[in-house]
This record gives C-alpha cells, sequence and structure tokens, in this order.
C-alpha cells in the first residue's frame, strides 16, 4: 500500500535539493534534472552546484545555505517562491557525522550534529510546509539513516539526531497524510560519500551516490513512507533492533570490537 501520493513524472516539478555539494544529495540532483525537474539546490559551499546549474540553466536555481540557522532557510525559501511561486517537493540530505565513542564525547561537535541534522530538518519544514498547507500540495523528503533504528557504536550522537529524525517524519506524517502533503523518511545502509570517507572499517553492502539516488526516486515514485537500502543490508538491522536487549547487546558488542 502507498502511503503518499505517487510521483508518475518529475517533468516540470520544483524540487529543492538541501545538501546537493557532494554524495547522495548531489546524485540526487542530477537525477532529477536528467528526469526534467526544476531543482533548487542548496549547500554552504556552492561550487559544485554552480557546475550543475551551468548543465541545465533552464531548470536550476543555486541558493548559499546553512542548514542551521533559521533566517537563511526562511530568505532560500522566499526565493524559491518568487521564481517558481511555491515548492513541489524538498529534500533534505545535508547532514554532519562524526564518529564517537562515549569516551570521545565532545559537546561542541555534538551541537553541531543536532544542529545540522535535526534543527536543520525542522527550520526547513517550517519554512516551506505554509505555503504546502496552503495548496494542499507538497512532499517532505528527509535522509535519516539505519544508525536511526538503535544505539550503535560509534554513533554516540549521529545516531540519536537520525533516530529523532525518523520519529519527527513519523508525527509529520500523521499530520500530513491527510492534507495532500507527502512525506517520506530515507534510511540508508553504507553510501560511498565524502561523509563515509574516514570510517576506517569495513562498510558491507555499501552503493555508490547514484545507486542511492535511486533507490531514493523510486521510493518518492512509489509512494513510500520510510525507503531503506539496500535491502540485504538494511533488513538484517531491522531483525537485530527487534532481538531483546541481551542478544542485541552480545551481537553488537561484537560489532564494536570489529570496528
Ligand atoms: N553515506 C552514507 O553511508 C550514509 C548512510 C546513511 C545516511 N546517510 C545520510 O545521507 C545524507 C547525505 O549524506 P552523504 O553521504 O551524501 O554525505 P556528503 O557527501 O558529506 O553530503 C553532505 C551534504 O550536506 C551538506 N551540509 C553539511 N552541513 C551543512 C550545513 N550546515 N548547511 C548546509 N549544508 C550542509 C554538505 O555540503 P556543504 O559542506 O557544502 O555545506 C553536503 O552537500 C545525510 O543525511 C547522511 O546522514 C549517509
Amino acid at each position: 500500500m502507498s502511503l503518499n501520493p505517487v510521483v508518475a513524472d518529475w517533468q516540470k516539478q520544483r524540487v529543492w535539493v538541501v545538501g546537493a555539494s557532494s554524495g547522495i544529495g548531489h546524485a540526487l540532483a542530477q537525477l532529477l534534472l536528467q528526469k526534467g525537474a526544476m531543482v533548487a539546490t542548496s549547500a554552504r559551499k556552492t561550487g559544485a552546484l554552480v557546475e550543475l546549474a551551468s548543465l541545465y540553466p533552464e531548470q536550476s536555481l543555486v541558493l548559499a545555505l546553512d542548514v542551521a540557522n533559521e533566517a537563511e532557510w526562511q530568505s532560500a525559501y522566499q526565493t524559491i517562491a518568487g521564481h517558481w511561486q511555491g515548492l513541489d517537493h524538498l529534500i533534505f540530505c545535508a547532514a554532519d557525522y562524526q564518529p564517537m565513542r562515549a569516551w570521545e564525547l565532545d559537546t561542541g561537535k555534538a551541537a553541531n550534529m543536532v544542529n545540522t541534522n535535526l534543527m536543520g530538518i525542522i527550520y526547513g519544514v517550517g519554512a516551506v510546509l505554509p505555503d504546502m498547507l496552503q495548496r494542499k500540495q507538497g512532499g517532505i523528503r528527509m535522509i535519516a539513516s539505519v544508525a536511526g533504528y538503535m544505539g550503535l557504536p560509534k554513533s554516540l550522537i549521529y545516531g540519536p539526531t537520525k533516530a529523532a529524525m525518523i520519529n519527527f517524519a513519523e508525527a509529520l506524517y500523521l499530520d500530513l497524510h491527510d492534507k495532500g502533503i507527502g512525506v517520506s523518511v530515507i534510511n540508508p545502509g553504507f553510501v560511498d560519500t565524502p561523509l563515509t570517507k574516514t570510517n576506517d572499517f569495513a562498510m558491507p553492502a555499501l552503493l555508490t551516490p547514484s545507486e542511492a539516488a535511486s533507490a531514493i526516486m523510486q521510493g518518492i515514485e512509489a509512494g513510500q513512507f520510510e525507503i531503506h537500502f539496500p535491502k540485504r543490508f538494511t533488513r538484517w538491522l531491522r531483525l537485530i533492533r527487534r532481538l531483546p536487549y541481551p542478544i542485541r547487546f552480545r551481537i553488537l558488542a561484537e560489532v564494536a570490537k570489529k570496528s
């Protein structure tokens, strides 16, 4: 059963990809442009955004944005609304990831992750939702992570930000599904991007950014609420999450020893 309105055609859909300067967001923006969507891209560094936009000048807007800054969200959205009279999809891909064990807790790095990953999407929804509610149409899509499924080694703060995003998306869905607004939470496994470059452990079932982008597009098109991939990896985590704590912790302690 599809929980959201299906997206049959991206042609002329107005999409804002936030966190599009590298990795999954960049691949998504590319794919959307190839499919004929109007694409606004944002990140703090705009070099890669401008380069991509130059290939599709009629379809592109570039807006520098620090997602941890609410005023910048409001102003960037006003620019989009000024050009396109509204927005069909917000796709939030920005994140800060700092691997951390308990004895490495750094509250400054933690605050940055919370402000980027969680406050970022909250400010984003605050910027785009009023117009979507008025038009009774729109889509809010956010990339969380399987790290949000449960406490995992090295995800001391990143994991809780992603768990909170999943919870936020669920609550949004409950409030918005009968108001014409689609909500999707995207939980990828490992993807080969700058974010995971510093991981010093083997990443099973690693995907390329364009494989991840295709999986996300297919999920949105099909109207899925949760889009998780690759299934050969995420199914295991979903199973481990359901185990009683003593068994789950024993398995994860073994994983922690290897990472
Ligand atoms: N790679 C994986 O294995 C994996 C797995 C699960 C979930 N995810 C999630 O997938 C999403 C995309 O990650 P990725 O792997 O593609 O990482 P990435 O290549 O590092 O991309 C992160 C993007 O976020 C932007 N960003 C970071 N802080 C920002 C800020 N304060 N304001 C605006 N933009 C900001 C970065 O641009 P600037 O630095 O230019 O601002 C960049 O465009 C993230 O939500 C990540 O948590 C990734």
